[in-house]
């Protein structure tokens, strides 16, 4: 198992059934079955390479009954009454329109790749109490956004766009991804084919990051 799959399964809360949308390797999956987090889950995936090389991994929970492969997009095929819906590894607009197709569990465990504002914004929008919304990672940095479906409670707007956590407690990993984007942001400034309108975007997303940044250095 690799850091990044570590960390999400650490998000896992114990449910009578889970579903793994995007289950690919079937790895999280496993993780739950084999820790006693639930006593039945969905691998669900819409491509059937991916859902086979899970089917493989979890063949004899296949065989008893407590794993059940559905080959789907998204939540499709799956019962209303599935306890944590974990989607990981996916666009943030994807996981939005998985969610907004299906429906929103009564908790679940999301790891946008990208576009993570784009989930919060939706999640607060609908509701839901957001109990785990942070950075991780080193070098490669991820989101992980984990809640309920019942007791939202307000978000600001620069919560949504960074994650309230990573404004709280500020971990390494969100400064660093923000140093990288920073990063990259001034090469493309470096670049003599930059058009004005590019141009102008970066450096406002310039601007907010380093207010990020000014932020985070005043509450040290
Ligand atoms: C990058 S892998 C992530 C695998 C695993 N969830 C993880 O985080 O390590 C993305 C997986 O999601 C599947 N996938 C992409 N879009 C999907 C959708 N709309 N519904 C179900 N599965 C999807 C892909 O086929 C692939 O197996």
């Amino acid at each position: 198992m690799t850091d990044r799959i570590r960390t999400i399964c650490a998000h896992l809360p114990k449910v009578q059934s889970l579903a793994d949308i995007g289950c690919d390797h079937g790895y999280m999956a496993q993780f739950a079955l084999k820790n006693g987090l639930c006593e039945k889950v969905y691998i669900s995936d819409i491509s059937a390479g991916s859902l086979s090389k899970a089917e493989e991994l979890l063949k004899e929970h296949v065989r008893a009954g407590r794993c059940v492969p559905v080959l789907a997009d998204g939540m499709k095929g799956l019962p209303r009454d599935v306890g944590c819906v974990l989607i990981a590894g996916l666009g943030g607009e994807e996981i939005v329109r998985i969610l907004e197709e299906g429906y929103i569990p009564e908790k679940f465990v999301l790891q946008p790749m990208k576009n993570s504002e784009k989930v919060r914004a939706y999640l607060v929008e609908k509701g839901c109490a957001i109990t785990a919304d942070y950075t991780f990672g080193k070098g490669y940095f991820y989101d992980l956004i984990a809640g309920e479906r019942e007791g939202g409670a307000d978000y600001t707007e620069w919560e949504i766009a960074f994650g309230r956590d990573n404004l709280l407690t500020r971990p390494a990993a969100f400064c660093g991804k923000v140093n990288k984007e920073k990063k990259k942001l001034r090469g493309y400034l470096a670049r003599p084919d930059l058009q004005q309108k590019s141009r102008d975007e970066v450096l406002a997303r310039l601007f907010t990051l380093e207010v990020i940044t000014n932020a985070l250095e005043d509450t040290e």
